[in-house]
């Protein structure tokens, strides 16, 4: 290679490096590239700072009573909430069929685990043998259940995430107890 040639090999590298940087400079002259003040979507982080530092378990969150909210829970709302959310696994109806879940009549103050025909966990059967209210489908047994199932019955086989809203529960709760011959009475 002659030096003449080499000279051309070089000169286009220097171009090529020059005009990336022009077009460098002339862009950001062009466009103003600056940072924002403030982030263009607000992160809440209030929630995080909330959460305990300790990473104490979700199931130890608060659950609050439904009883309070019972006397102005509408059914026909639970009832909606209910078909959306429940009705892939129960029915609710009297001599309804055991789906994935056991049929749903009369479960309000029942014993838990007592659907005939339905193969309940080992969890919930032991949930039904413990003594007095604990064992049955009290107002806030359902409560603590609809909240977050495997937080109260550890080991349950019903995959159900839970329903927050103490409202769409008492609700729900509601539905439920209209769904017998003889509804127990409110709290
Ligand atoms: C993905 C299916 C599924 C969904 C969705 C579901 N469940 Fe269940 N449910 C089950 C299964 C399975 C069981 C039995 C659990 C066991 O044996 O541990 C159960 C058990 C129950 C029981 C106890 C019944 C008894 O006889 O003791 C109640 C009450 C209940 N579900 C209510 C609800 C309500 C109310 C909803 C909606 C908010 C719901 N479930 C959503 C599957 C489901």
């Amino acid at each position: 290679m002659d030096s003449f040639e080499f000279n051309k090999i070089a000169g286009a590298f220097l171009f090529a490096l020059l005009t990336t940087t022009v077009i460098g400079y002339a862009g950001n002259a062009l466009v103003h590239p600056k940072a924002l003040a403030k982030n263009a979507f607000a992160i809440d982080a209030s929630a995080v700072a909330a959460a305990p530092a300790t990473g104490a378990p979700a199931a130890a969150a608060k659950i609050d009573p439904v009883a309070p909210l019972l006397a102005a829970a509408t059914a026909d709302a639970g009832k909606s909430v209910a078909q959306r959310q429940c009705g892939s696994c129960h029915t609710f109806d009297k001599g309804g069929k055991n789906n994935v879940g056991p049929n749903l009549w009369s479960v309000v103050t029942r014993t838990k685990g007592v659907v005939d025909g339905f193969k309940y966990s080992g969890a919930m059967q032991a949930a039904g043998k413990q003594a007095g209210d604990d064992g049955k489908w009290s107002y806030e047994n359902l409560n603590h259940f609809l909240a977050n199932p495997k937080a109260y019955v550890a080991g349950t086989t019903m995959g159900f995430a839970g329903l927050r809203s103490a409202q769409d529960r008492a609700n729900v709760i509601a539905f439920l107890r209209g769904q017998s011959d003889s509804p127990a009475p409110l709290p």
